[in-house]
C-alpha cells in the first residue's frame, strides 16, 4: 500500500518549478477577469485598499501555511490532515478540512471553466478580426450575443473542461511547468503594452484615480468581504490547491521566499489588468460595475483600434486562456490525487469521474446567462451563488482552519522545523501572523457581514 502511494506523487524538478507552477495556479482569470469587474462593482480604490491588506496580512502567512502542511506530509490534502492531527495528537475531525478544499475546487472549476471558454471563444473572435474598428455598442453587442447562445458556451465550456482533464491525467508536473516558464513573462509584457494602450486614452488618470483614491463610503460590509474572499481566491489559498503543490515540493526549499515571489507576481498581474482596463472603460462612457462582462467589452475595443491590435487581441486571449488552465489544474488536482491515492483509482478514472461531475455542474453556470437567468436563489444566480458560497464563504472558512491548525494544532517544533526561517525573528513574525491576525481578521469579516459588528 504504501509503495503504491509513493509511486503515484510527483515531485517539482526545482524550486523554480514549483514557483512556476504555484503562480500559474494563483495567476489566472481571478487576476485578469475577476478583480477589475469586481473592483469596478465595489467603486475602486477602497475596495482594492482592504483587497491589497488582506493579500499582505492574511493571504501570505495562510499561503506559507498551506504550502508547508502539504509539503510536511507530501501527500494530498485529506490526508495530509489526517496525518497531521495524529503527528499533534488532535481531533481527527480536521480531515474534514481537506473534504471541503475538494468540494471547493470542483464548485470553482465548475464556473472557471465556463468564463475560460469564454476566453478561447474569444481567441477565434479576435482572429476573425470582429473586433476591428468596432465601438463599444459593437463590442458589447458581439459580448451580449455569445452568452445568449447556450450552444456556444456549452461548446466552450467542454473544450476546456477537456484541455484540463487532458494535462491533469498527465500529472500536475508533466508539461506544466514549461507552459508557465513561457506564459508569465508573455502575460507581464502583454499587459505592459496594454497598460501603454490604456495610457494613449485621455481617462488614464480618470481610471488610475478610480482603482488608488479611496472613497471609504463606498465600502459596504459586503465590499470587504468580496475583498477578503477575493484574497484567497487569487492566491488560490483555502482550498488544498496550494498544499497538494506544496507536496510535491521538496524538502530543502524555503517556503517564505518563495510564498513573497508568487504573491508578489500575482498582485502585479492583477493591478495592471485593473490600469489596463478602467481608461478603456472610462473613455467609452462604459460602467465600471458592469459585472462578469467587463474585461470582454473592453479590451476588444482596445484590440479593435490599436496598430497591431489584430495579433495582440489573439496572443492576449491565447494567454489568458493558458492562465487558466494552469490554475485549472489547480482546482482539480487535489480531488483526482486523493482518489488516487486513497481509493486506488488510475489517474485516467479519477480524471473521467471528476472531469465529468465538474462539467455537469458547469452546465449550472452556462445557463444561468441565458435560458436560466431568470432562476435565482437568495437573490442571485446559479453562477453568482456558486462564486459567492465559494470565493466568499469556503475558502475563507477553509484558510481561517488552517490558519487554526498552523498556529494553534501544529506543534511549534514541527512548524519551525518545516518552514527553516532564515531567522527566528521571521518566523515570530510569521507566528503571530497565523495564529492571532490573519483567523481574527476573518472571523471579524464575517461578523461585520451578519451584522454583530
Ligand atoms: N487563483 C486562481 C485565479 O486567480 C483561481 C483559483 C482559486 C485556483 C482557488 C485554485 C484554487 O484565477
Amino acid at each position: 500500500m504504501k509503495d503504491t502511494k509513493k509511486s503515484v506523487h510527483g515531485a517539482w524538478s526545482s524550486r523554480f518549478a514549483f514557483i512556476l507552477a504555484a503562480t500559474g495556479s494563483a495567476v489566472g482569470l481571478g487576476n485578469i477577469w475577476k478583480f477589475p469587474y469586481i473592483t469596478g462593482e465595489n467603486g475602486g480604490g477602497a475596495f482594492v485598499i482592504v483587497y491589497l491588506l488582506c493579500v499582505l496580512l492574511i493571504g501570505v502567512p495562510i499561503m506559507i501555511a498551506e504550502t508547508m502542511l502539504g509539503r510536511r506530509t507530501q501527500r494530498n490534502p485529506i490526508e495530509t490532515m489526517e496525518l497531521l492531527t495524529e503527528e499533534a495528537g488532535a481531533d481527527k475531525n480536521w480531515h474534514y478540512l481537506g473534504w471541503m478544499g475538494i468540494i471547493a475546487g470542483m464548485l470553482i472549476l465548475s464556473y472557471y471553466s465556463v468564463i475560460a471558454g469564454w476566453s478561447s471563444a474569444y481567441i477565434l473572435k479576435a482572429f476573425t478580426g470582429s473586433f476591428f474598428n468596432a465601438d463599444a455598442a459593437e463590442i458589447k453587442g458581439i459580448f451580449d450575443d455569445f452568452i445568449a447562445s447556450p450552444v456556444q458556451l456549452v461548446f466552450w465550456h467542454s473544450a476546456f473542461m477537456l484541455a484540463t482533464m487532458m494535462i491533469v491525467v498527465r500529472g500536475v508536473n508533466n508539461g506544466l511547468e514549461k507552459a508557465v516558464q513561457y506564459l508569465m513573462p508573455s502575460l507581464f509584457v502583454l499587459m505592459f503594452l496594454l497598460v501603454g494602450y490604456a495610457m494613449t486614452t485621455d481617462s488614464y488618470y480618470q481610471g488610475l484615480h478610480f482603482m488608488f483614491t479611496p472613497d471609504f463610503s463606498k465600502l459596504t460590509s459586503s465590499a470587504i468581504l468580496t475583498a477578503m474572499g477575493h484574497a484567497f481566491f487569487t492566491l488560490s489559498l483555502g482550498m488544498g490547491a496550494i498544499m497538494v503543490y506544496g507536496s510535491y515540493l521538496p524538502k530543502n526549499i524555503s517556503i517564505a521566499k518563495t510564498t513573497f515571489l508568487i504573491a508578489g507576481a500575482d498582485t502585479v498581474v492583477a493591478l495592471l489588468a485593473g490600469i489596463a482596463i478602467f481608461p478603456i472603460v472610462f473613455a467609452n462612457n462604459l460602467h465600471p460595475d458592469s459585472g462578469p462582462g467587463l474585461i470582454f467589452e473592453t479590451l476588444p475595443i482596445a484590440f479593435g483600434a490599436m496598430t497591431g491590435g489584430w495579433l495582440m487581441g489573439i496572443l492576449f486571449f491565447v494567454m489568458l486562456a493558458i492562465a487558466a488552465l494552469t490554475s485549472s489544474i489547480s482546482l482539480i488536482e487535489p480531488a483526482v490525487a486523493w482518489l488516487v491515492e486513497n481509493k486506488d483509482f488510475s489517474r485516467e478514472k479519477a480524471c473521467v469521474w471528476t472531469g465529468l461531475a465538474t462539467w455537469l455542474l458547469g452546465l449550472g453556470t452556462v445557463f444561468s446567462f441565458n435560458v436560466w437567468s431568470n432562476v435565482k436563489f437568495f437573490d442571485r444566480s446559479i453562477f453568482q451563488l456558486l462564486d459567492y458560497l465559494t470565493a466568499n464563504l469556503m475558502l475563507p472558512v477553509g484558510g481561517f482552519c488552517i490558519a487554526i491548525f498552523a498556529g494553534w494544532i501544529m506543534k511549534r517544533q514541527h512548524s519551525e522545523q518545516e518552514l527553516n526561517m532564515p531567522t527566528e525573528q521571521s518566523y515570530q513574525v510569521w507566528k503571530v501572523l497565523i495564529s492571532y491576525v490573519a483567523p481574527s481578521a476573518v472571523f471579524f469579516v464575517f461578523l461585520h457581514v451578519i451584522g454583530v459588528l
